[in-house]
């Protein structure tokens, strides 16, 4: 047993995990750059009410999940670690005053999350999102331009067999309405909920929509569904959305029974799923509509879209299918050396191609050159640099470990010779 293990819910991102989670990263970063959604970065935690205004504090995320941190001395704040960035990003958008900026405001921003959840299979304390923005459009085709952007992640990504789960879940205009025909529901088979149903019936009835309570599925799948309670301004937008969606060729399905987790949602809402795992906690990434949320965090009333998609749900979903990319690109080659001692001959030569752009290492044990060019082999290295008595000559042997032939080179041309080397070494 070692004397201590990382934290419960939490992982270590060994180089073999972390390689496909760079290539997803990397697809991430480029879908950004081509879309034009350049990268915010916002502090991992905020004051409490950040999250407790934006997110909802009759909400898992808030009451039962967030990461809260002890303030000292004098601040006397009351901080959380951020378990979204969305509340964040907007609570940045109002206090850099960027409705002065032409809107909307595209943003992106990619890193770990923090939810003080019950650890399960694909379900972590910390997590990575790839979290996306546009804050001043009221759509519906910015809708379509995110729904889509998120679509291509996962086929660019190489995940198969994603769909768009989609629904309404109108505005301030239609919802109070709907909500009582809910409660009206949900209060006629109040002695089947589960005690916290049944306390957030009172609070917040859009909550029972989206428990995770198995009890609950049988009583969801019977209550009055929004889409159907929509006011003509919502009605237009999410027709207007899905025409945008069936122009780009994103296959939708509609999902009445979608409300999301998060309180700060309007109209449109979306989750992406693979075909065959569409469970609870078995979303790749979800998102939607947030058209008040910036002025709940004290700005002008602004409306906003976005979505997180889960890098870890991601990475695992690619090794399901045998597709994440195995190893990283290792080492091109390893500096070796006949003379044991000279480690600072086969470190200077190691330094002078790596500062060329190679991926060289050299061998800083004092072993014997068998020794080294076996270790050069395990390591996985395509050829070691041999440095001997040629040396004085301006030579060096270069072996090609997997083919086992060796040839002298010119220390001149050693260089462009591995370059020309490591286009083979990448995609071969
Ligand atoms: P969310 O649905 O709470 O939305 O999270 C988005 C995605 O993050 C989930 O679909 C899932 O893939 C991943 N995720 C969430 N919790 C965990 C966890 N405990 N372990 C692993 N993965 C997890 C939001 O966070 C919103 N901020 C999305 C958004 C952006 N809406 C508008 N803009």
């Amino acid at each position: 047993m070692p004397l201590f293990r990382a934290p419960r819910g939490t992982r270590d991102l060994l180089p073999a995990l972390h390689a496909p989670w760079e290539r997803v990263e990397a697809v991430a970063r480029d879908l950004a750059r081509r879309y034009g959604y350049p990268t915010i970065e916002t502090p991992l935690f905020e004051q409490s009410g950040v999250f407790e205004r934006a997110i909802g504090s009759d909400t898992d995320v808030v009451e039962k999940e967030l990461f809260r941190l002890q303030s000292r001395g004098e601040e006397q704040e009351s901080w959380a670690l951020r378990p979204e960035a969305t509340a964040g990003i907007v609570r940045a958008y109002v206090q850099h005053g960027m409705r002065t900026l032409p809107q909307p405001v595209r943003l992106s921003l990619l890193g770990p999350m923090f939810r003080y959840d019950r650890p399960q299979a694909g379900r972590y304390r910390q997590f990575w999102q790839w979290d996306v923005e546009a804050i001043g459009d009221p759509g519906p085709a910015i809708d379509a331009e995110l729904i889509e952007l998120g679509y291509r992640f996962y086929s660019e990504a190489g995940v198969e067999g994603v769909k768009v789960h989609l629904n309404s879940i109108g505005d301030p205009a239609c919802r109070p309405a709907y909500l009582e025909r809910l409660a009206e529901y949900f209060s006629a088979h109040r002695a089947a909920l589960p005690p916290l149903e049944r306390q957030r019936l009172e609070t917040n009835p859009l909550r029972l929509l989206d428990s995770k309570d198995p009890e609950m599925e049988v009583l969801i799948a019977q209550a009055p569904r929004l889409v159907e309670h929509l006011c003509p301004a919502c009605a237009e937008h999410f027709a207007a959305v899905q025409a945008h969606l069936a122009v780009l060729e994103v296959p939708v399905r509609l999902e009445p029974t979608l409300v999301r987790g998060l309180d700060y949602y309007t109209r449109t809402a979306f989750e992406y799923y693979r075909e065959g795992a569409e469970g609870q906690q078995q979303a790749l990434g979800g998102g939607g509509r947030y058209d008040g949320l910036v002025e709940l965090l004290g700005g002008k009333a602004t409306p906003g879209i976005g979505f997180a998609l889960g890098i870890d749900r991601t990475v695992l979903a690619l090794q399901e299918q045998d597709r994440d990319g195995g190893a990283p690109a290792g080492t091109l080659a390893v500096v070796v050396g006949a003379d044991p001692d000279d480690t600072a001959g086969r470190l200077r030569l190691a330094t002078r191609l790596r500062a060329a752009g190679l991926a060289v290492r050299a061998d800083l044990g004092r072993r014997r050159l068998g020794r080294q060019l076996e270790g050069a082999a395990r390591e996985g290295a395509h050829f070691a640099v041999i440095v001997g008595d040629e040396m004085a000559e301006g030579h060096v042997q270069v072996r090609d470990l997997p083919a086992g032939t060796q040839r002298t080179e010119p220390l001149a041309d050693l260089e462009r010779y591995l370059r020309r080397a490591e286009a083979s070494h990448h995609h071969g």
